[in-house]
């Protein structure tokens, strides 16, 4: 099973502690960060139960030779399949969010940097993470049919 540990985990809960942080801000920069929040939560638990699995069960595999059990790759696998279109959606709003903040916030080195962290975790995913766990879903998903 996947742990706390999994880079990935850990990844999401540092994003989501500085995000917290800009949201309690009491003025535009606060509501647009609210609002990113809000996408994020449900979006990281979503992703931690589908891609994420797929995602360690190839590290596990290949790095490891550790055996993952079967139902959990399978329920997740399926998941994913069901939950990829959203997941990129809301990388596109969050997109469009991190897009709206003014250009005199972004002269702050912070809000400079979880916007360039946000965008990067993305675009890992999409470019990595998203291909390799939707051909590790097919492949469990043809094995089990
Ligand atoms: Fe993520
Ligand atoms: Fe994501």
């Amino acid at each position: 099973m996947i742990g706390d540990d999994y880079f990935l985990i850990r990844e999401h809960s540092e994003i989501l502690e500085s995000l917290q942080k800009f949201s309690l801000k009491d003025d535009g920069l606060g509501s647009i960060f609210d609002k990113i929040v809000e996408i994020s939560i449900g979006h990281f638990d979503r992703e931690e139960e589908t891609v994420v699995i797929l995602g360690q069960y190839l590290y596990d595999s290949y790095v490891h030779h550790k055996i993952v059990e079967r139902g959990t790759l399978k329920k997740a696998a399926e998941e994913f399949k069901i939950e990829y279109g959203t997941l990129l959606d809301e990388h596109r709003d969050i997109e469009r969010l991190l897009q709206s903040i003014p250009e005199e916030e972004l002269q702050k080195k912070d809000v400079r940097t979880i916007k360039h962290t946000l965008l990067r975790h993305s675009e890992m995913e999409e470019h990595l993470l998203f291909p390799s766990a939707m051909l590790i879903a097919s492949t469990i998903l043809r094995e089990d049919a």
